[in-house]
């Protein structure tokens, strides 16, 4: 089956605090958004890919339309923008819009995990490719989490249960199109497609993430990423 991806990168990246969309900052001489592009066609799993972006950004779109010339001349994916939407749901929203109606598979992924491995696209496809409907990149969670209310512990949940969420994640097409028609709408607090799955009660697959696919979120993941590029030496 064919595999599409989409990789949100529209938002505005307030915690980074450079005063540009997230996508658009540089780390080691590239943006984030052409590190993130690089892994996805480095992972050689999708034949169409959209890039969602912040609307009129000509830096970013000039980005993809070097990426799709060299994924052209390269038999790579398919690759094309659109515009996001004010929250993360309605950008993976118009992402899926955007994707040709003949993708069975969807990948969606944050542009802000530009470092992420190629390997962690093939294990989440490959698990959508077995049969499971819904599949998500976990790693273990090194802090002890609290459940706080009003500035008070009121439990800690046991650390051996608990994972943290990275991106790709992997889905049935036709069941996060559904999704993203019903559940989204009514539910704004979502924050990840898999939540949309959980919701209507399909089985949400993990699969192993990397420590890698960090989200650059802060000027500290920026620095980290920095040293990350710095030391494979490209
Ligand atoms: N995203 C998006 N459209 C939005 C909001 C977020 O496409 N309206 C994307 C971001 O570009 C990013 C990913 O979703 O690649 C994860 O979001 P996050 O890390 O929160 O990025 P920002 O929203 O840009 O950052 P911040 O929350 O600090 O403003
Ligand atoms: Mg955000």
């Amino acid at each position: 089956p064919a595999v599409g991806v989409i990789v949100v990168a529209a938002g505005s990246g307030q915690r980074l605090g450079h005063g540009i969309p997230k996508a658009r900052v540089l780390c080691g001489g590239r943006t984030l958004l052409e590190h993130a592009l690089d892994a996805v066609a480095a992972s050689g799993v999708a034949v169409a890919v959209v890039a969602v972006l912040p609307p009129d950004d000509p830096v970013l779109t000039a980005v993809v339309a070097r990426a799709a010339g060299a994924a052209r001349d390269g038999a790579g994916p398919v690759i094309s923008r659109v515009d996001g939407g004010a929250t993360r749901v309605a950008s993976v929203r118009a992402g899926l819009s955007a994707l040709p109606s003949d993708v069975e598979i969807v990948l969606v992924h944050d542009a802000a995990r530009a470092l992420t491995p190629p390997a962690v696209f093939r294990r989440v496809a490959e698990a959508v490719h077995g049969g499971a409907p819904a599949v998500i990149p976990v790693v273990a969670v090194a802090d002890t989490i609290k459940i706080v209310r009003s500035g008070t512990v009121e439990s800690t949940p046991d650390r051996s249960g608990l994972r943290a969420v990275q991106t790709p994640q992997g889905f049935a097409a036709s069941a996060l199109r559904s999704a993203h028609a019903g559940v989204a709408a009514a539910n704004p607090g979502i924050t990840d497609d898999a939540m949309l799955m959980e919701a209507l009660g399909v089985p949400v697959q993990v699969v192993d993430g990397d420590p890698l696919a960090f989200k650059v979120t802060t000027p500290l993941d920026l620095a980290v990423a920095e040293a990350v590029i710095a030391l494979r030496g490209d």
